[in-house]
Parts: C-alpha cells; structure tokens; sequence
C-alpha cells in the first residue's frame, strides 16, 4: 500500500515492476533521484504548478498529480512561474479548450527565462486528436500530453519526460483499468471527492464526454469503502461521490449493487458526517435513491439534477431519455419526500433546432421547479459529437438574447429561494478563512449553501451553527450560535 511504500528503497537498478501500482510507486523513486540531482546542481528543489480546469473529476485527479510531485520531492509553487507545470485540461465546451490556448502563451514566455522548465498537459482536451495535433505544431515547447485514461501512469510518464529533451505524448483510446491505491494531496482536510465510476455511456448529443472519458466504469464497493474509511481515519469529515452519472452506478460489476445500497454503505462509515454526491441523470433516479436520501442523516440536502432543457422536443434530440413531464414529477416528487432539499440543475440554451417556444418550455421548468441555483451554458458546438452536424444552429446573437433572459430568471428565483432560509439557524461546515475578510469563515449549509460568519481559523474543518442573518444572492452571512 501507498501509505507503507519506502521510495527510498526501491531499487531503480533494477527492471520496473510490471505489476501496477507497484509500477508507479518504482517510477516514483526514479523521479525522486532525479530531483535531488536538480538539487544538487541548482542549489535549490524545484517547484510545480498544477491548474485544474473543468469538473470535479479533474479537481480529484489533480490532486492526485500534486501528490505524486510532492511524493517526487518538487514543491508547491504559488505561480505557474514553476520548473514543472502542468494543466489538467477540460473540453465539455469550446472556451475551456480557449483557455488553455490562451495560457500557453504565457506558459512559452515563462519557459524562454527558465530553461528547467517542463510543460506538461493531460486531462479531458487532450483525448481529442484536433486538440493534440494542434499543440504539436504551435505550441511544440510542451513538453509532456497524457489523456484521461493513462492518468495512473503520471509518475512513469514524469520519470520519461524528465529525463528526455522531446515532446512525450501518451494517448489511450480507451481503457478498462481502474488503478487503485495511488496517493492524493488533498485541498482540503476534511472533505474529499471519491470517484465511484468512471466515464459514461449515455451519448448525449450536444456531450463531448463519453468520447474523451470512455465507457462507464464503477469502482468496486469494497475499494470505495476502503478509500472512504481511510478518508474517514486522516480526518475526512465529508465525502463526494463522483461520477458522470452515478444513479447508474454498479450496474456493470460482477456482483451488481445500486447507487442507493452504496450510499447505504457509506452512510456507516464512523467519522464521516456529511455525503454528497454528483452528477444525477434524471431518467436514473430511483424511487429507493429518493428513500435512503430522506432517511439518512449523513446524506446531504442538495440534489443536482441536470435539466438540459424543459422542451420535450429538443430534450429527444438531446438523447436525454425524459421528457418535461418525467423532470417536473420527478422534481415534486423528490421535493415532497425531503422537504428542505435544494435542487440544481444545468441548462444548456441554444441547442440545434431550439425555437422560443422550446425555450418558453425551459423557462416554464425553471418557474416551476424553482431551483435553488442553475449553471446555465451557451451551447458549445463539440466537433464529434451528433448535435455538431445537426441542422438549425442557433445564431449567437439569439442565443445570447435567451441566455440572458433565462439567467435573470434563475438569479431571481435563486434570491427568492435563498430567502426562506434568512432567520433559520443550521449547521455549517467551516471551510475557510474568508478570502476578502480574513475575521469571516466561509463555510457551506448541508443545502451546499455558501455561509459567511465571524469565526476562529480553529473551526476550519467542524460544523458549526450558525444564524442566518442575510440572504445576499449567492451566500448568507451569518453569525455563530
Ligand atoms: N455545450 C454547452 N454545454 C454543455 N454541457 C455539456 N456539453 C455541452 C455543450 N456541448 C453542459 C451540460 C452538462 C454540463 C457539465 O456541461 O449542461 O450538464
Ligand atoms: Fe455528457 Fe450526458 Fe454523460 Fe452527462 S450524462 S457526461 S451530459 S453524455
């Protein structure tokens, strides 16, 4: 186990191991040596920048990217003005792969005054072929491409590209292993994600993600339980599963356990106090979900519920497999179960074909459901991906126009729905020292809430009750009970 592993003696002599993660733990040490030999001759550690963009998929990968450097003896820098940088990159839309154009720019002019310095990208963008043969030829200063399936192997990859002067790019197609066992530098002590299945196979067809992520895999229960007893033991307090779709969760293992009989599991677990979980595909979620969800006292109260749009019509086109009539009852029915729950959602305008009367259907959906807050997107037109040679794609201009209409819409609502809870007093998990005002905490609401309140740096990690003096939009501010 990670944990137990002694780098130092590994013997890199030796072959490497064929057996994973054994494998990496021998990579590892090899990168071990080659920092204190950059030590050696600079007089200095090298340092790392890692930036994350895109879901919190890649958040938890990249925690386990930092953990490996930390593990290789760089240390953490605060700019990407660092000898190793590396991007884990995001690709659902076209500006999340602008982005990271736009950062290699800078990352070229940092690179010109450090010649140490090594740029590697891995992650969602670097699955699609345009995106890598358009980095070989503008921007061939990268150093290092991985995708999403070889993430396992970052150590191996790291001891190659360190040790080499060319680019090094390592691309699966797809993959069936589930590497277990690999260490992770966690942002936070006391709260963790906890991939429960990988990838997905529902072929949405606006969603780059099944072609870059691969086909659905679930953890077994037993790993997922292990890693969250574990994260339970160094201080973990609360817990998020994560997976594209996670009502469809255990369907493919051998011995075929629900979504809800996992979360029924992790419920027992001794030291984990709050569980959350995402995403949820609403022509998944079962009726025993919504049962274990009311029953549980760890379980939070905060449902995402991706809507897509409200128009049945451009939800077909969409291959969501509901229509507006399944999401409205689904959405009363999970709410009259569980009374205080939060419901979010995402919704995309603009898809192909959308009119304003498909629109008006969307608008209707969000004046009736009244969520709690919504993620709203401009559609992205994914090179691949059905809905890209679909015919009827909206002009930008009207799309803007509904993007607009429908985002005052859903920060109204928000308002409104934030209101209710103004007087109450509830639970907070603190998580943070204010970034604008370092005598506040920032914490969250089981409802996933954000709370501001006067508080000591010693509460970051422990749930406190906090009055809830003013709704302000996005977050309460409050005061300790
Ligand atoms: N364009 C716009 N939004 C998209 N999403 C996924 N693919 C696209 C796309 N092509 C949104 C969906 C999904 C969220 C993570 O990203 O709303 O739920
Ligand atoms: Fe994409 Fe649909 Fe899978 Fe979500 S469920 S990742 S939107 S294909």
């Amino acid at each position: 186990m990670y944990n137990e592993t002694d780098f130092d003696n590994i013997d890199i002599a030796a072959e490497p191991p064929t057996e994973e993660p054994d494998r990496q733990f021998y990579f590892m040490a090899k990168c071990r040596v080659w920092v204190r030999e950059f030590e050696k001759k600079n007089s200095r550690r090298p340092c790392f920048f890692t930036q994350t963009f895109g879901c919190q998929m890649n958040a938890r990968d990249s925690e386990k990217l930092t953990a490996i450097l930390e593990q290789a003896g760089f240390l953490q820098a605060k700019t990407e003005e660092a000898d190793f940088v590396i991007y884990n990159t995001c690709t659902v839309r076209e500006n999340a792969n602008n982005k990271v154009y736009g950062h290699l720019g800078l990352l070229n002019a940092y690179k010109k005054k450090n010649p140490h310095m090594k740029i590697a990208l891995c992650g969602c963008m670097m699955q699609e072929p345009t995106a890598v043969s358009k980095i070989k030829q503008r921007y061939s200063f990268v150093d290092l491409i991985f995708g999403t399936h070889n993430i396992y192997k970052f150590a191996e990859l790291l001891a190659v590209s360190l040790n080499s002067d060319t680019m090094v790019v390592d691309i699966w197609e797809d993959t069936d292993r589930i590497v277990e066992e690999l260490p992770a530098k966690r942002k936070y002590r006391f709260k963790s994600g906890v991939n429960i299945m990988f990838g997905c196979n529902n072929f949405c067809s606006y969603c780059i993600v099944p072609y870059v992520r691969g086909r659905e895999r679930s953890r077994k229960p037993e790993d997922i339980i292990k890693e969250i007893r574990f994260l339970a033991s160094d201080g973990v307090k609360e817990v998020m599963l994560l997976g594209q779709n996670v009502n469809s969760y255990g369907k493919n293992l051998t011995d075929p356990l629900t979504f809800a009989e996992l979360l029924e599991k992790v419920e027992q677990i001794d030291g984990i106090e709050r569980i959350r979980f995402m995403t949820s595909h609403p022509k998944d979620l079962s009726d025993d979900l919504i049962a274990v969800m009311r029953r549980s006292k760890k379980i939070c109260n905060h449902l995402h519920l991706p809507l897509q749009s409200g128009s049945s019509r451009i939800l077909s086109m969409m291959n969501r497999r509901y229509d507006k009539e399944h999401y409205l009852n689904l959405a009363e029915k999970v709410k009259k179960a569980i009374p205080d729950l939060a419901i979010t959602t995402d919704i995309i305008v603009g898809f192909p074909g959308e009119t304003e009367e498909d629109f008006l259907e969307t608008m209707d959906v969000v004046k009736k459901v009244r969520f709690d807050s919504a993620f709203t997107f401009l559609y992205s037109k994914r090179t691949g991906t059905p809905a890209a040679s679909m015919d009827g794609q909206i002009p930008e201009q009207i799309a803007k126009e509904r993007f607009d209409r429908l985002l005052k819409e859903v920060q109204a609502i928000a308002a409104e729905q934030a209101d209710l809870l103004v007087g109450k007093t509830l639970p907070v998990l603190a998580e943070e020292i204010n970034r604008q005002d370092d005598s506040l905490l920032t914490g969250r609401l089981s409802n996933n809430s954000v709370v501001h309140f006067a508080g000591t740096k010693e509460m970051i990690g422990t749930i406190q009750n906090v009055y809830l003096k003013e709704a302000k939009g996005f977050y309460y501010i409050g005061s300790l009970q």
